[in-house]
């Protein structure tokens, strides 16, 4: 058995949970723990095979628990260590692998190692940990460098030595409440290790890496020329955008992921899903070449337009460039920094967001390879796009003087059941969910939804049951079939299609074709536009070898 080809994650679909909006079981507004596990049962009928919880660790909330100041202990507003164990076994007994999200690039400024670094000389083991530098100029007082935060400003902070004086400068590419670690600092490597055995040991399945792409810096810290580039300075987007670059995607990163991967000695089954936004989509593979990584996000993916030829193309040069390196593609359409699927496509009309988000939902899920899913998109929830300022908490927004909106808007606690807020999010009369619901969620709740055949949640139960069960569906193969320009078809094992009609037109289906699931109503025998089906291999009769007739646009038959 090579194990190039296997793995339960080359075909998993996870189910991402951001842990402070799912479920709240105290009452106080926050999910938690304990909410997570009244809502098992939920997930495993969903059909996903794994769940990913956003950092669940001690925090004081800086950036939403991305700011981890004990990688070791559980955040009390989520619940406790023996809560999480018990959480990751019952998962387990519900067949859901558990997935959590580790934090290596920086920690809190509340984290012992970083008090202690503020306490210590320069020069110092403990400031060694982390990126202090002098500063530049007169009595060091300009940056050691240009490096801008990925949440605006600049990304170093300085230090007021104990007298009071003005003293070094540490790196963070985030808030000045998130230093960066130093990752050629053999302390931190040995430290972080101990941490995914620590968790290991308590039967998690393995970790998405957050920032998976950034711990490594270009030796001497060489300025990015941002200057040169003439950027605004709440161009968040730069800094993510910008390559190559001194602090993304340096080669170094792959030693420390083969020294972690070498976990798989004695844990076998441990998957790493990196979040590395990398630019071209062969950059975003070597992250899984062999010894390394077992996935990366597809950010191409989540990214591209709703458009044929643009999704074709990522969609092929993903297939082909994970096959590559012998991992297999995957593909995600949402999480917890992106403005929500259903309206990022709805180019100004709710309804036809939400069709397109079914479409692109059974497309992804048509397709071979692993899948993500951020909690909410199976009910369809839109981006929450009108939350009022003193209601929102991403950094972003408040960093930028509120010019840049931030991520709240896809943050908004989940709606179970109920006509009214907090939509069972936590008890009625308890405190209000720490992002306030729209009232129209009514209609979309999880009890709402559940027994109405037609809903985004059935759909999405109906969609991962044939995902498990079809065999059209059930390796790795893929190829395309010859279609209209506004169509992808997609052919899985042989005869198996998936169809997308991504045009303003409907295009003819073959008489008689039984359609296994479709995204949406069809017209007759008319695929109507924003629309995805899953054609069974009975139709291959009618797709091969001459597709062109019954896939031409209505009007131009
Ligand atoms: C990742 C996380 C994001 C967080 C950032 C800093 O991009 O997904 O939510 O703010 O890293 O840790
Ligand atoms: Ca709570």
């Amino acid at each position: 058995m090579s194990p190039a080809t296997h793995g339960w994650w080359r075909s998993a679909v996870t189910y991402q949970v951001y842990i402070r909006s799912f479920a709240d079981g105290n009452g106080d507004g926050i999910g938690d723990i304990a909410g997570v596990r009244t809502r098992l049962r939920y997930l495993r009928e969903l059909g996903v095979d794994a769940i990913w919880i956003n950092p669940w660790y001690l925090s004081p909330m800086a950036d939403a628990g991305y700011d981890v100041a004990d990688y070791r202990a559980i955040e009390p507003l989520f619940g406790t260590l023996a809560e999480a164990e018990a959480l990751i076994s019952e998962a387990h007994e519900h067949g859901l692998r558990v997935l959590l999200d580790i934090v290596p690039n920086h920690t809190s400024d509340r984290h012992d190692w970083f008090q202690a670094a503020l306490a210590a000389p320069p020069g110092s083991r403990e400031r060694a940990r982390y990126l202090f530098r002098n500063g530049r100029g007169d009595n060091g007082d300009e940056p050691p460098n240009d490096w801008r935060s990925c949440f605006t400003g600049p990304a170093w902070t300085r230090t007021t030595a104990a007298d009071g004086t003005p003293g070094q400068w540490y790196l963070h590419l985030f808030t000045p409440e998130q230093p960066d670690l130093d990752w050629s600092n053999d302390d931190v490597r040995a430290e972080l290790l101990a941490v995914l055995e620590f968790w290991l040991g308590r039967g998690v399945d393995g970790f998405r890496v957050d920032v998976a792409h950034g711990m490594v810096k270009a030796p001497g810290l060489p300025d990015v020329g941002y200057a040169s580039l003439d950027l605004d300075d709440n161009a968040v987007a730069f800094v993510w955008d910008v390559f190559p670059h001194p602090h993304w995607d340096q080669e170094g990163l792959h030693e420390i992921y083969r020294s972690w991967r070498a976990l798989s000695a004695t844990y076998p089954e441990v998957a790493f899903v990196a979040e590395a936004e990398v630019g071209a989509i062969d950059r975003y593979a070597r992250y899984t070449r062999p010894g390394g990584l077992q996935q990366a996000f597809n950010f191409p993916f989540i990214k591209a337009r709703w458009d044929a030829a643009t999704l074709r193309s990522i969609i092929d040069e993903t297939v082909r460039a994970f096959a590559a390196v012998g991992a297999a593609p995957s593909w995600v359409l949402g999480n917890h920094d992106l403005p929500r699927v259903t309206s990022r496509h709805a180019d100004g009309d709710a309804t036809r967001g939400a069709r397109r988000a079914r479409a692109a939902t059974l497309l992804m899920l048509g397709l071979p390879g692993g899948a993500y899913i951020y909690q909410g998109d199976e009910l369809g929830l839109p981006e929450c796009e009108d939350l009022p300022a003193d209601a929102r908490q991403d950094p972003i927004f408040h960093r930028s003087g509120g010019t840049l909106v931030g991520r709240d808007g896809c943050r908004v606690p989940l709606p179970w059941s109920g006509t009214e807020p907090p939509f069972g999010f936590n008890a009625d009369g308890a405190t209000s969910p720490w992002l306030p619901q729209p009232s129209t969620w009514a209609a979309l709740t999880a009890e709402a939804q559940e027994d109405d055949p037609s809903s985004t949640l059935a759909l999405h139960r109906a969609a991962l049951r044939l995902r498990r069960s079809h065999p059209g569906l059930a390796g790795e193969r893929f190829s395309w079939v010859e279609s209209a320009p506004d169509v992808l078809h997609v052919e899985r094992e042989v005869g198996f299609s998936v169809l997308t009609n991504l045009g303003p037109e409907s295009v003819l289906l073959p008489t008689g074709t039984t359609v296994v699931l479709a995204s949406g109503p069809l017209d007759g025998i008319w695929l109507p536009p924003d629309t995805t089906v899953w054609l069974p291999p009975d139709t291959t009769v009618w797709l091969s070898p001459d597709t062109t007739v019954w896939l031409s646009p209505r009007d131009a038959g």
